[in-house]
C-alpha cells in the first residue's frame, strides 16, 4: 500500500478477529516503532510486544479507554524516559509508524491510554523510571473498515496557504 493511501484510509480499529499475527508482520510493525526518528535521535522509548493472552485481557481491564484490548492478538506497549523532555512527542511518532506498517499489512489498531497507564507498568514491570504513554492493540479488523469515509474537519477550517486564513486550493 502506497503511503498516503494508508495514511487515507487508516481508521482507529477497536474489534479485532482472533488470528494470530503472522510473525514477520509482528517483527516489521515494532522495528517501525525502533527506526522512526526521535528529538536528537535520543529514542527514549521501549517498546512492550505482548502478545500472552492473560495479559491481553489484564490490559483490556485496567485501560478503561481501551477494554478491546483483550481481544487484540497483540499489543505493544510505548514508555518512555520521564526525564525526556520530548518523550511524548518521540513516542507518538513511534506510534504513527506502527499503526501505518501494520495497516498497509491488513493489520488494524489503535491508541489506547491516558488511564490505567501506571498499573500497565506494574503489571509488566516496567521501571519507574519510566512512563507508560499508550496501549497500542492490533489484530485483523472484524469488519472490513478500509474505505470507510473519515470523518475529519473539512479542508478550508484547518490548511491554509501562504498565511492563516487563506485557502489552499487542491484537486483531492
Ligand atoms: C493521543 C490519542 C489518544 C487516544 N486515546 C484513545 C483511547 O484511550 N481509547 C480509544 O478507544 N481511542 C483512542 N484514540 C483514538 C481516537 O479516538 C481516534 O484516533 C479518533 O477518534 C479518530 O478515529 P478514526 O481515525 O477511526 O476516524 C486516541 C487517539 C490519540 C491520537
Amino acid at each position: 500500500m502506497e503511503t498516503y493511501d494508508a495514511v487515507k484510509t487508516v481508521l482507529a480499529v477497536r474489534e479485532f478477529q482472533s488470528i494470530t499475527l503472522p510473525e514477520e508482520s509482528v517483527q516489521r510493525i515494532v522495528e517501525s516503532a525502533r527506526l522512526t526518528g526521535s528529538s536528537m535521535n535520543a529514542q527514549p522509548w521501549h517498546f512492550i510486544v505482548v502478545q500472552r493472552k492473560d495479559l491481553l485481557k489484564k490490559l483490556g481491564d485496567l485501560v478503561s479507554s481501551g477494554p478491546y484490548i483483550a481481544d487484540a492478538a497483540m499489543a505493544v506497549i510505548v514508555a518512555t524516559e520521564k526525564t525526556s523532555v520530548y518523550g511524548v512527542s518521540d513516542a507518538s511518532r513511534a506510534i504513527q509508524s506502527m499503526i501505518l506498517t501494520a495497516w498497509s499489512e491488513g493489520i488494524g489498531s489503535n491508541w489506547a491510554g491516558w488511564v490505567g497507564m501506571e498499573d500497565v507498568g506494574t503489571l509488566l514491570d516496567i521501571p519507574p523510571a519510566f512512563e507508560v504513554v499508550a496501549v497500542i492493540p492490533f489484530g485483523f479488523p472484524k469488519d472490513e473498515r478500509i474505505g470507510f469515509r473519515k470523518r475529519r474537519k473539512p479542508i478550508e477550517d484547518v490548511i491554509h496557504s501562504e498565511k492563516f486564513g487563506d485557502p489552499l486550493i487542491t484537486g483531492l
